[in-house]
């Protein structure tokens, strides 16, 4: 695997930190993965043993932790509509212990960026032993979790050195949305054959590259927004809702903020009660339908004194939201609309002085149950 890394890509050049850099590489590493996963006539290398499995399983598990259980939340929707094939995200530490009743035909994912999260491990180990089928998808060839796996499939995103996983995430993203092609295409899904997913990856990284030019507007609003506060919501419905999750988590890891990624219409179900004169609430809406629902949920807490920023598609902003995202296939807004908290979350850090590489308590790789 030593192909994959050359000395550039571990080295922060003229970047401060390793965090900056990369979320930078983002678009790169998206056209990467479409350079990886591409075969000379444009079709998806996928092996197909891996594809005759999956095609013969009723429900596919992903368990994983942190940032990467959220990669799993974003693949959820575009991989149950372009193969039928019932999707549920578990976190690994909850999952061992108490392990749901399973389907006939369960087939296991395994998403970590390292390949040796000790919790993930325990869980796969598990799952060997019952004799159920399973794929690590990593960014690091020969870890622990690929040996194990029956199959394994890699983000292609370079070494990550910052303690706050980014470009991990949307690789995740991207790998899924590779495999959820592959598997519906192979079992003739009208959604996933006209589904021209290259295509639409190249725009994302296009898309990413406008939001990463954004860098000044979006440290300006998080110095208006986040760095004196105690805390702060995201909120937002379906994907929004899983982005919200990353997004919260992201501000939580470096900046200390404390900070919940909620579901929008959830939040008047008791966690309202914590809104108070100038909380933060960010809006995540990328959606017509539920964003409308998301805007009246704002409404209610800018009533109630929140200062709320609103991150919208641009095709659905208004004209008082703070920051639009270029418009992007509507099952692939996650990778797009998670850039700008990305970026809020490095300058809501440096804002208040901490170190955005090394946050405290927190390791790259946990390998302790
Ligand atoms: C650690 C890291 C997180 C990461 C999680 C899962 O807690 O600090 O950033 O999301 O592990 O790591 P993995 O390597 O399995 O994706």
């Amino acid at each position: 695997y030593v192909a994959e890394l050359d000395a550039s890509d571990i080295e922060k050049g003229t970047y401060p930190y390793y965090m900056l850099k990369e979320i930078d590489e983002q678009p790169v590493v998206m056209r990467k993965i479409v350079q990886k996963y591409q075969t000379i006539d444009g079709e998806i290398a996928i092996d197909q043993d891996l594809l005759t499995t999956l095609k013969s399983s009723d429900r596919v598990y992903i368990v994983a932790c942190g940032t990467s259980s959220h990669a799993g939340w974003a693949s959820k929707k575009f991989f149950e509509t372009l193969t039928h094939l019932p999707v549920e995200i578990h976190l690994s530490s909850e999952f061992g212990y108490n392990m749901p009743l399973l389907s006939k035909k369960p087939f296991f994912i395994y998403l970590s960026q390292s390949g040796e999260t000790a919790d993930s491990r325990q869980v796969l180990v598990k799952t060997n032993e019952l004799g159920h089928p399973s794929l690590t998808i990593t960014n690091v060839a020969g870890s622990t979790l690929s040996r194990e796996a029956t199959y394994t499939l890699l983000l292609h995103a370079g070494p990550e050195i910052a303690v706050a996983s980014t470009k991990a995430y949307t690789a995740q993203i991207a790998v899924m949305a590779v495999l959820a092609k592959a598997l519906g295409t192979e079992k003739g899904i009208a959604n996933a054959v006209e589904f021209d997913l290259f295509h639409e990856l190249g725009l994302i990284a296009t898309a990413m590259e406008t939001m990463i030019n954004e860098k000044e507007h979006l440290e300006e609003l998080t110095a208006n927004y986040l760095s004196a506060t105690r805390n702060a919501f995201y909120i937002g419905r379906g994907n929004d809702y899983y982005v919200s999750m990353e997004a919260a988590l992201k501000l939580k890891e470096i900046s200390y903020i404390q900070a919940e990624g909620f579901a929008a219409g959830e939040l008047k179900h008791g966690t309202i009660a914590l809104i108070e004169e100038g909380t933060p609430v960010i809006g995540i809406i990328t959606d017509a339908v539920t964003g409308q629902h998301t805007r009246g949920n704002l409404q209610e807490v800018k009533s109630r004194g929140a200062n709320t920023l609103v991150i919208s598609s641009e095709g659905l902003a208004k004209p008082d939201d703070q920051i639009l995202l270029p418009t992007v296939h509507p099952l692939l807004t996650s990778l797009l609309a998670v850039v700008p908290t990305q970026l809020i979350a490095y300058f809501a850090t440096l804002q208040r002085g901490y170190d955005v590489d090394k946050p405290r308590n927190l390791a790259k790789s946990v390998t302790v149950e």
